[in-house]
């Protein structure tokens, strides 16, 4: 259980934004006494992933020796994110909400990793099965509203959006931790902060490898 994907995608720097401050809180929570913990870090806002197109879904689909030169490289490019990602043990995902849903460049670099027969893959039925077994995920989730309940829960589509992906990818251990309502007032906003981080922290670490 030593590996994690820390992922963040908000544009915010990294002691502005709330995601980020609450992402990193989590992995060094589980990193704490953990030396040999790796940790890898993939910063979407600003190291976007190319948006999937015709050359990726080609690609993906041609036998390697007989893909064009532009869809190996995209196909590549594709291969690294699931690389990175079947080999952590824990997923670690700060992600703001942007109108109402994931920033364009989360959704991006799950269109890179959701690849059937390599992350998914579907049964003699025609449903969909997740291939990413055994795997934990937290999502530390920041928004300007509140959502978790009243009358705008019915127009958040980043926490069900990711909680459903990770689902679809065999990702079924998914633990939230939320600063919301951060746009509403700086009381409410440092509230919603410390309330986030006092959850990270007490996160136990990831247990020592058996
Ligand atoms: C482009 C953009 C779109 C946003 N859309 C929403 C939204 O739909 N609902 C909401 O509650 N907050 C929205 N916000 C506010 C952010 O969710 C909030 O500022 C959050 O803290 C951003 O995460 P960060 O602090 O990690 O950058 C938006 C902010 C930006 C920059």
């Amino acid at each position: 259980m030593g590996r994690i994907l820390h992922i963040d995608a908000s544009v915010e720097n990294p002691q502005e934004s709330y995601s980020r401050r609450v992402s990193a809180a989590v992995v060094s929570a589980l990193t704490a006494n953990r030396p040999e913990a790796a940790v890898s870090y993939l910063d979407l806002a600003f190291a976007p992933p190319p948006h999937i197109d015709r050359g990726l879904k080609a690609g993906w689909m041609t036998p390697a020796e007989q893909r064009t030169p532009n869809q190996a490289a995209a196909v590549a490019r594709s291969e690294a994110y699931i690389s990175e990602l079947k080999a952590a043990d824990v997923l670690v995902i700060g992600s703001p909400m942007y109108n109402l849903s994931v920033p364009s460049s989360l959704k991006t670099w799950i269109d890179n990793i959701s690849i059937a027969g390599q992350t998914f893959r579907y049964t003699a039925d025609g449903a969909a099965e997740g291939l990413l077994l055994g795997k934990k995920a937290y999502l530390a989730l920041a928004r300007g509203g509140i959502y978790s309940e009243g009358p705008a829960s019915a127009f958040d589509y980043q926490e069900p959006y990711l909680r459903a992906v990770m689902g679809f990818l065999g990702v079924t251990d998914v633990e939230v931790i939320r600063a919301e309502g951060v746009a509403i007032n700086p009381e409410i906003a440092q509230a919603a902060l410390e309330a986030a981080l006092s959850k990270a922290a007490g996160l136990k670490s990831l247990p020592l490898a058996a």
